[in-house]
């Protein structure tokens, strides 16, 4: 099936040299209202008796069931978003989702994670320093995140921050499940606060991440949301998910195409 690239050779030249990329009004009103929207009627209709939170700080947050059944139905933090709600899915399997992954050079890719982040105001919390092919890892390495902002992103209410080029610098370390539960195979390295640039952003912005790109938010300190949507796509022509990942499917998603 032929899809066509979406990036012009700008956005790919900034890409390739910062690891990340906006892509300014990716999406329009009506779709972010729709999401949102269909956000409100999952949380309305949602059991909250039994929950887990995401911590890329404490793992232990993040070994139990709930968190790893996560992987096959919609769950708190909504990580399958993309694959069982009809309004997500309409997005992460849109033409320019694919025609973006295209642009980049993405043969035969799935979208292998979503993600509804909250980040509300006074409680939304920080995510540490990290890189997605660490969460996310194919022998060879090849995840890309794609954040959207679902309502404008600022340094006050917990904006992403990257250390532009690092995605240079490969994968520091991995984030694996087996008899011991999930950890990483290494210590996180230290970094310095001042290497991270702010990525503010308009709502309906894009912003495209390198799976070994260093990146981050802070709590939300405002007293304004910070809603969005993420999805994190890897590629199955000649990368192999790797079984240790925190991750397990019970099939191996459909791709978005085949080239
Ligand atoms: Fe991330």
């Amino acid at each position: 099936m032929g899809v066509r690239g979406n990036l012009t050779d700008e956005h790919l030249r900034s890409f390739h040299s910062q690891g990340f990329l906006v892509v300014e009004s990716f999406c329009g009103p009506e779709e972010i209202d729709a999401m949102m929207g269909r956000m409100n009627h999952l949380l309305e209709n949602f059991d909250c008796s039994s929950t887990s939170i995401f911590s890329t700080r404490n793992q232990k947050q993040s070994s139990d069931d709930y968190f790893y059944e996560s992987a096959d139905k919609i769950s708190f933090f909504f990580e399958a978003l993309h694959e069982i709600d009809p309004v997500f899915c309409k997005f992460s399997c849109s033409e320019k989702i694919a025609g973006l992954l295209s642009s980049l050079s993405y043969r035969r890719p799935v979208i292998i994670q979503s993600m509804y982040i909250f980040k509300q105001p006074g409680i939304g919390g920080e995510v540490v320093p990290h890189q997605d092919n660490s969460f996310l890892y194919t022998e060879p390495p090849s995840c890309t995140g794609l954040w959207l902002a679902l309502e404008d992103a600022t340094i006050a209410n917990g904006c992403l921050w990257a250390i532009p080029g690092s995605h240079k610098n490969g994968l520091v370390r991995r984030f694996i499940r087996d008899d011991n539960g999930v950890h990483f195979d290494q210590p996180s390295p230290s970094y310095d606060r001042r290497d991270f640039v702010a990525l503010e952003v308009k709502a309906g912005s894009l912003v495209v991440l390198h799976g070994d790109l260093v990146h981050q938010s802070f709590e939300n300190q405002s007293p304004k949301s910070r809603h969005a949507y993420s999805v994190h796509a890897v590629e199955t022509d000649g990368c192999s998910w790797a079984a240790d990942n925190w991750l397990r499917k019970k099939a191996e998603p459909e791709p978005l195409y085949s080239s």
